[in-house]
């Protein structure tokens, strides 16, 4: 497992990770969102072993990233946002020069290239430049090349940016299949959508805070503060409206495209009973039913300190 102990990394005044906490399992997909600037790239840099915390550590299988950078190594792969290739190899070559360097036996290389290609697939491409391929195949070597040693914890940068939405979805599909193979893998992005769908953990970051983490449909159900019920009157709405201004579970009403979204406070027993008011009152009601919250609310919610 992983588990980040209260890490830490100070820029001269500047706390570009303030002492973030979490834990991670084998199968476990990890998204982690935030702004620019939120501290993703310096949290997966610390983790990397490839930039050193100012205090706190993790533990992966039990082994302090701080204490044996060497010992844990060979347990990671990590996919930076931005990588250089070489130029003048071939595709082959490359994960053979990767192999090597992870000193995976001669006799094995062959084998295991074949699988990563496979995986990414690049199979097609294995003899051409690395210079050749366009950018999401070289996002998909970046990515090839980070598990040829069979790492248990992938850490994956942005793997999705600047890529079409077509190697978009086949990234995405990709790393579901990592987590599903057992990997702890974590993933960054500043776009929430993208992740929602893959990921069975999140956690969101700002300003170098953890502000919550968890899985999903915990943070999901934790952050449902305000309940979204849409309600659809056939006729005019601003009676309605004025209505549920009054309402002393309704925080607020808004106007929509034909209806009229409510942010309630209140339980169920609350919500059948503003209902059954309304009917009775001779309101007539096409539709009324709660809109769940996504992914997307959670973090406009969450970033804008709505929720502590
Ligand atoms: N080497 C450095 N020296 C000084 N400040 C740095 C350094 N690296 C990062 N920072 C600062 O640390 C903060 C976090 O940066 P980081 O790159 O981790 O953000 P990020 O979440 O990865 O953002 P993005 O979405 O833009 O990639 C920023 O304020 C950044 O300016
Ligand atoms: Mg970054």
């Amino acid at each position: 497992m992983l588990d980040v102990q209260q890490l830490r990394k100070e820029y001269g005044t500047l706390v570009a990770v303030n002492d973030i906490s979490f834990q991670l399992y084998p199968g476990d997909v990890f998204g982690f969102i935030g702004p620019n600037g939120a501290g993703k790239t310096t949290t997966i840099k610390m983790l990397a072993t490839l930039l050193e915390p100012t205090r706190g550590t993790a533990l992966l299988n039990g082994i302090d990233i701080v204490k044996y950078p060497e010992e844990v190594r060979p347990l990671l792969g990590y996919m930076p946002d931005f990588f250089g290739l070489y130029e003048g190899i071939t595709v082959r070559e490359y994960l053979e020069f990767f192999a090597a360097a992870y000193r995976i036996p001669k006799n094995q290389r062959a084998a295991i290239i074949d699988n990563v290609l496979e995986l990414t697939d690049l199979t097609v491409k294995r003899d051409a430049y690395v210079e050749t391929l366009s950018r999401g195949m070289q996002q998909r070597l970046c990515l090839a090349k980070s598990l040829v040693h069979d790492p248990l914890l992938l850490l994956l940068d942005e793997p999705a940016s600047g890529l079409d939405p077509r190697a978009r979805v086949e990234i995405k599909e990709l790393i579901r299949e990592l987590g599903a193979m057992g990997k702890i893998v974590l993933v960054s992005s500043h776009i929430l959508p993208e992740l929602a769908d893959f990921c069975n953990k999140i956690g969101i970051i700002e300003k170098g805070e953890l502000l919550v983490w968890g899985a999903v449909d915990e943070i999901v159900k934790q952050m449902q503060v305000t309940r979204h019920i849409a309600i659809h009157p056939l006729g005019e709405m601003e009676p309605l409206l004025k209505r549920l201004e009054h309402c002393p579970h309704v925080q607020s009403v808004e106007p929509r495209n034909g209806y009229l979204l409510a942010h309630f406070i209140g339980g169920l027993e609350e919500q059948a009973e503003l209902l059954t008011q309304l009917v009775q009152e001779g309101f007539r009601i096409a539709s009324f039913h709660e809109e769940s919250l996504d992914l997307e609310d959670v973090f406009m919610q969450v970033t804008r300190g709505e929720v502590s």
